[in-house]
């Protein structure tokens, strides 16, 4: 095991070794495509991403996982993880949209964020209310003090079109009605996804193909925390806020450090410092490709990205090793 050393930025090189981590996790989580079992993705896409980062040369800390210790196995919040090296912090989601991948529904993926020590939002096990748009835009155009009508309005007038022709995504949820009719009063069109934020998100930066202007709403605070990982890689601008309304989550905030309960994070709050995306589609999305599980190759589809330089790659692999998926002959 090689010694310890803090990055000041990461090294670039790690990259790679992270679109494996990703890779085998979307394989193990393809393998269960369609079976109606969400737990069983999960646990087999988080095992594979913890056997792979074993052979990571980092020192890596958990601080967005699978759940807490002694709930599950691995990726648990405040895990050891890698073979030793560069000391840096962890946020992974090995199967983000387990239900999209147990129903065999588009946009399911396995998701990882590295980053410089100190840099992520320790985010506790809760929702979060999250606004998301791409890049391009004045800083502060949006926000979570505006109502999601204003945000709407202002954003077709910095894009300089009516609020007709502005496209919001939303997670459709009963929670969301009211969020839903307030952006369709002034004209927007509403895009409803059942599963899957983090695409969602990262939907917002590339509008004339996703179709999508601006993200809104409550999901997973993980998601928020991943999803704001990769617009810092790609640009945009995004704020959220930790849904703590019960004494419960109150003491879960407060045992991940935090104590400002209504505090609005904005991006460089949730990922402060140098941060590498990967994410590879499991099933087929509009983002990604799905696996495509052949007799003797494997193919996968990954975008790769990096904060310091913002470069996004876009790596399609052939894999011919299928023992290291554990696949027989
Ligand atoms: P999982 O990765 O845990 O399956 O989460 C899927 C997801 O749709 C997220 O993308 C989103 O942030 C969250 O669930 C929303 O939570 P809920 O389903 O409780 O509304």
């Amino acid at each position: 095991m090689s010694a310890s050393r803090v990055p000041q930025q990461l090294d670039r090189r790690l990259a790679l070794e992270m679109v494996r981590v990703t890779e085998r996790a979307a394989v193990a989580a393809a393998v269960w495509r369609g079976r109606g079992d969400e737990q069983s993705a999960e646990e087999a896409a988080t095992n594979a991403a913890y056997a792979e980062l074993g052979h990571m040369p980092v020192s890596g800390r958990v601080v967005i996982g699978s759940g807490v210790e002694g709930e599950v196995a691995h990726l648990f919040i405040g895990e050891s993880v890698g073979g030793g090296g560069d000391v840096v912090e962890i946020a992974a989601d090995a199967l983000e949209g387990a239900t999209l991948c147990a129903k065999n529904m588009p946009g399911s993926m396995a998701v990882m964020v590295l980053a410089a020590p100190g840099s992520l939002l320790n985010a506790p096990p809760v929702y979060m209310d999250k606004v998301a748009i791409g890049p391009g835009y004045p800083q502060g155009i949006v926000s979570l003090a505006a109502k999601p009508e204003e945000n709407v309005r202002a954003l077709a007038e910095a894009k300089g079109v009516p609020a007709s022709e502005i496209t919001a995504l939303v997670l459709d949820r009963p929670r969301h009605a009211g969020l839903i009719a307030a952006v369709r009063g002034v004209g927007a069109s509403v895009k409803l996804i059942t599963d899957g934020d983090v695409a969602g998100v990262i939907h917002t930066t590339n509008p004339r193909e996703s179709g999508v202007d601006i993200y809104l709403g409550i999901g997973g605070a993980a998601e928020g925390v991943l999803a704001a990982a990769a617009l810092r890689c790609m640009g945009g601008q995004m704020q959220g806020r930790l849904i703590l309304d019960s004494e419960d989550k109150r003491t879960l905030a407060k045992r991940q450090g935090i104590r400002d309960f209504a505090k609005v994070y904005a991006l460089e709050d949730m990922v402060a410092g140098d941060c590498l995306v990967a994410a590879t589609g499991v099933t087929d999305g509009p983002l990604l490709q799905g696996v495509r599980l052949g007799r003797s190759v494997v193919e996968t589809d990954t975008l790769l990205m990096r904060a310091a330089t913002g470069t996004v790659r876009r790596i399609a692999t052939q894999h011919r090793d299928l023992a290291k998926f554990g696949f027989d002959d």
